[in-house]
Order: C-alpha cells, then sequence, then structure tokens
C-alpha cells in the first residue's frame, strides 16, 4: 500500500521503517528541513537499536519530504505521528496535530484514505481530526468529503526496543468507525497480524509469538486504551516503590518482594522494578492528561494522581539519602552514572537524572556524569544544567563522595567496583535502581545504599 508518515519522530519513524520493511511504500513527511535531509542520507536524528540498520533495509521503499503535496496525494493510509507536548494545565498541546490535519486536507487523493491518530492524542481527536480535515476541503471546495475516514492505532512501542515492539507486538488495536476504515488497517497490517514475513537476522522472531490478536474497537475506545495502558505501566512501577518505602522501614529486601508478588500470574512480573521512578515522554504526560481529560468531565482520578505522587517523592528520596548519609551536600562530589531516563536510549526527557543533578547543584553540591550514549544530547539540550560531563564512570567516581546509579545501563554492571571505590574520597554508592551486587560492592569497602529495603 502507498503510506504517508506525518512526523518522523521515535513513532513516526519507527512506524515507517516497519512498514516499509513490510514491503509498503512509505512517505516521510517532517516540517524540520535538516532532519530529513540528515534521513535521506541515512542519518538517524536519535539513537535507537537497530533503527537505522532496518531504514537501509527497507530504503526502496522509503523516502523522505518536507512537502505534503509529494506525499499526502497518492497515500491510501496516512498515520498522524507528530508531538503532542503537555501544554497549560496537563492537556497536551495539539497545535502541530492541528497542521498536520489542515495539511492533509490541503492535499488529500481523490480515492478512499484513512487519516491515522498514531499520536497519543487526548480522547476526542478522531473526530476532531475529521472535522478539521473535512473543514478544510470545504473551504478549497476541492475533494469528495466522503472520501477519507479517521482511525486511532496508538502506538504501545518502548525506546530502546522500539522495532521489537512494532514488528512484535502483545496486540494492535485499531479503533474506526465504520467497519470499512478498520478493513484498510487490517490489509496493511496483515504480515505482521499473521507473523508472515521475514524476520530481520538482527531482531529474530521470539519463540513466543504467533499471530498476533487484533483488538477492534470504535475510536473512543482505542483512545482511551492508550492512556488507560500507561497510566497502568506508572501505577505499578508507583506501587513498588511505594512497597518499596515499607520495607525500607520494616528491614524487607524490595527485590524479592517484587519477585514474589510478580509471580502471580495476575500481577505479571514487569513493570515491577523498584528504584527512582518512572520518566519519558509519555508516562508523566499522559497521567496528567488522562488527569486533565477526567477534569473536563468533572471526574476525579485519585489513583493515577497518586502514582504521579509517588514517582516524584523518588527523586527527592535520593536527595534526602544522600544528605542522611553525608550530612552536609554543599561542597560535596556527587558522581551520577546515567542521564537517560533508562538505558538503550539518549533521551533525557523527564530523566530522573536531570531532576536529581538539580536538586544538588541547588544544595551547592559539584556533579559529574557520565552516560554511554546521551551526553552529546545532554551538552545540545540542557546547557544551562552545570554538570560536568566525564568520558568514563572512572572519571565520575575520582575523588566523588558519592556515586548515584541513576540509568541502568549494563556496563555500570560490570564496572571494576573494587578499583572505583578505591579512587573515591569516599566509597559511597546509591544504587538507584537496583542493579547492582549489593555483596559484591560490600566486600569492595562500599557503604551500598538503596532508595528501600
Ligand atoms: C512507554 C510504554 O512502555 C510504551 O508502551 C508507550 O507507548 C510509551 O511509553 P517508554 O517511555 O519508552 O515506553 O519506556 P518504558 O520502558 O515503558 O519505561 C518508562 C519508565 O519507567 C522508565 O523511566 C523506566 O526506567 C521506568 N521503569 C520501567 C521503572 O522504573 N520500573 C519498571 O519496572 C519499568
Amino acid at each position: 500500500m502507498n503510506v504517508a508518515i506525518i512526523g518522523t519522530g521515535y513513532v513516526g519513524l519507527t512506524t515507517g521503517a516497519c512498514l516499509a520493511f513490510l514491503g509498503h511504500k512509505v512517505s516521510c513527511v517532517d516540517a524540520d528541513a535538516s532532519k530529513i535531509a540528515a534521513l535521506s542520507r541515512g542519518e538517524v536524528p536519535f539513537y535507537e537499536p537497530h533503527l537505522e540498520t532496518l531504514l537501509d533495509d527497507a530504503r526502496r521503499n522509503l523516502s523522505f519530504t518536507t512537502s505534503y503535496s509529494e506525499a499526502i496525494p497518492e497515500a491510501q493510509v496516512i498515520f498522524i505521528a507528530v508531538g503532542t507536548p503537555t501544554g497549560n494545565g496537563g492537556a497536551p498541546d495539539l497545535r502541530y496535530l492541528q497542521a498536520a490535519a489542515h495539511g492533509v486536507g490541503e492535499q488529500l487523493g481523490p480515492h478512499l484514505t484513512v487519516i491515522v491518530n498514531k499520536s497519543t492524542v487526548p480522547i476526542g481527536s478522531g473526530n476532531w481530526v475529521e472535522s478539521l480535515v473535512r473543514e478544510t476541503l470545504q473551504r478549497n471546495g476541492s475533494g469528495d468529503p466522503k472520501c477519507f475516514a479517521v482511525a486511532s492505532n496508538p502506538e504501545f512501542l518502548r525506546e530502546g526496543s522500539a522495532i521489537h515492539d512494532t514488528l512484535y507486538p502483545d496486540r494492535v488495536v485499531v479503533g474506526a468507525d465504520q467497519p470499512k476504515t478498520a478493513e484498510v488497517l487490517y490489509t496493511l497490517y496483515r504480515p505482521l497480524l499473521d507473523q508472515t514475513f521475514a524476520a530481520p537476522t538482527y531482531l529474530p522472531r521470539p519463540d513466543r509469538v504467533g499471530a498476533v490478536p487484533l483488538i477492534s474497537t470504535d475510536l473512543a475506545s482505542a483512545e482511551l486504551i492508550k492512556y488507560a495502558a500507561n497510566a497502568f505501566l506508572s501505577l505499578k512501577i508507583s506501587y513498588i516503590n511505594e512497597i518499596g518505602q515499607l520495607a525500607e522501614r520494616v528491614g524487607a529486601d524490595i527485590s524479592q518482594v517484587a519477585r514474589g508478588i510478580g509471580l502471580d500470574a495476575r500481577i505479571g512480573t514487569r513493570f515491577l522494578q523498584a528504584g527512582v521512578g518512572w520518566g519519558g515522554s509519555c508516562f508523566g504526560k499522559d497521567t496528567a492528561a488522562l488527569i486533565a481529560t477526567a477534569g473536563e468531565y468533572k471526574l476525579q482520578m485519585p489513583i493515577v494522581a497518586a502514582a504521579r505522587e509517588v514517582n516524584s517523592r523518588q527523586r527527592e528520596r535520593v536527595i534526602e539519602k544522600l544528605q542522611t548519609e553525608l550530612k552536609i551536600l554543599k561542597g560535596r562530589n556527587i558522581g551520577i552514572l546515567g542521564l537517560a531516563f533508562k538505558p538503550d536510549t539518549d533521551d533525557l526527557r523527564e530523566a530522573p537524572a536531570l531532576e536529581i543533578a538539580q536538586k544538588l547543584k541547588e544544595r551547592g553540591a559539584r556533579v559529574r556524569a557520565h552516560d554511554p550514549v546521551a551526553m552529546e544530547r545532554f551538552r545540545r539540550e540542557r546547557p544551562d544544567l552545570d554538570v560536568t560531563l566525564c568520558v568514563s564512570a572512572e572519571d565520575v567516581a575520582r575523588d566523588a563522595d558519592a556515586v548515584v546509579l541513576v540509568t541502568e545501563w549494563s556496563q555500570y554492571r560490570d564496572l571494576d567496583w573494587e578499583a572505583l571505590g578505591a579512587s573515591m574520597r569516599s566509597p559511597i554508592v546509591l544504587d538507584a535502581r537496583y542493579v547492582l551486587d549489593r555483596d559484591r560492592l560490600a566486600r569492595a569497602g562500599f557503604r551500598y545504599l538503596g532508595l528501600a529495603g
């Protein structure tokens, strides 16, 4: 099929690369000319494992442009994957979505076109996009308004494993108010739903993956599924962090508690990793949006609000722990391992490390940090944060009063912790993700701290 993707961020680019890999003709549109030029040269503007290789493999099916008039008229399916940053009062700012809908309306071809909301958009956005496109068509006096329909097809991809999650999803959700609209998307996704495509050698199909369940719903249900999923995952993490606080008081081990409850199939072991809490572009934004939407209907969401509160408390606990240990933070050298909001990405949005660095600076500490891939982005995006970037974890530890492991990059587990400890002013490590071997660190003379238990 002919596909257009508007927006070349994580979601748009991953979706475009995967659909092109499945054999569709994909045109990616972005207003940012330098980004389009870089993509045309085969450069990916952010770090995402396997994306560059997949784009290269699918190159003959892909094109990049800044112009709607090149991509839209031919397209049978148009994915809108533009940014929806948090606006005033927690509700998403929809100006890019609005611009995309107008741009599509200007250029729509004569055949049936399905416009798909792929970005996480507030409930009711499907109908809104439809009315914006219709308005544009009417204003221009061109095109047949019956020739398009809007669908919602939320993504559930995690940064760092975006390609894997897109090619081997747990489910595909399609929301549409007319069966014909949904059918177009079934056709598009058929190879993925049946898992009939030849898997890339670098991302083999996991054994457990059979046919992928398709959830076919109305527009509003699909839109709510996305928010409800992200809010649930957020509160699962906040729940284990809340239990972690009690675990610490009663002398329990939170990792064992998480395993002990997670093996109950009704609960599940995933997203029960205690630590400094969630960050990234989705959980904070989507929980705020859910609360804002509920507010429009005079509803409160106390459970979701509590998850947010517990999450922000986890950041504060890092500072409290360090203060309890060191007594005075002013003038101390604190090392931070990991800047990205999680491993395998260079994304810094709502990254706990940034908030922790900020709080430490406010208390007069000197902060040195390292990250395997996110330092360049940090330099570009956060020059305001006075943090010294170091070439290695060893460099971070040298003369430090304490080191905080904030992002659990695998290489940090395998460091020569014995040598690191010897080079520190005081060998204190705060393992804010529970990934280090506490006994080994104790043997190496470290004072090991966790955030709980
Ligand atoms: C998330 C959702 O998982 C994805 O389905 C959605 O479409 C976009 O948002 P992402 O933000 O890329 O994906 O990362 P994810 O792996 O979900 O992690 C989010 C945050 O939660 C990270 O900061 C991570 O460190 C934290 N986390 C995750 C925990 O603290 N504990 C866990 O057990 C799992």
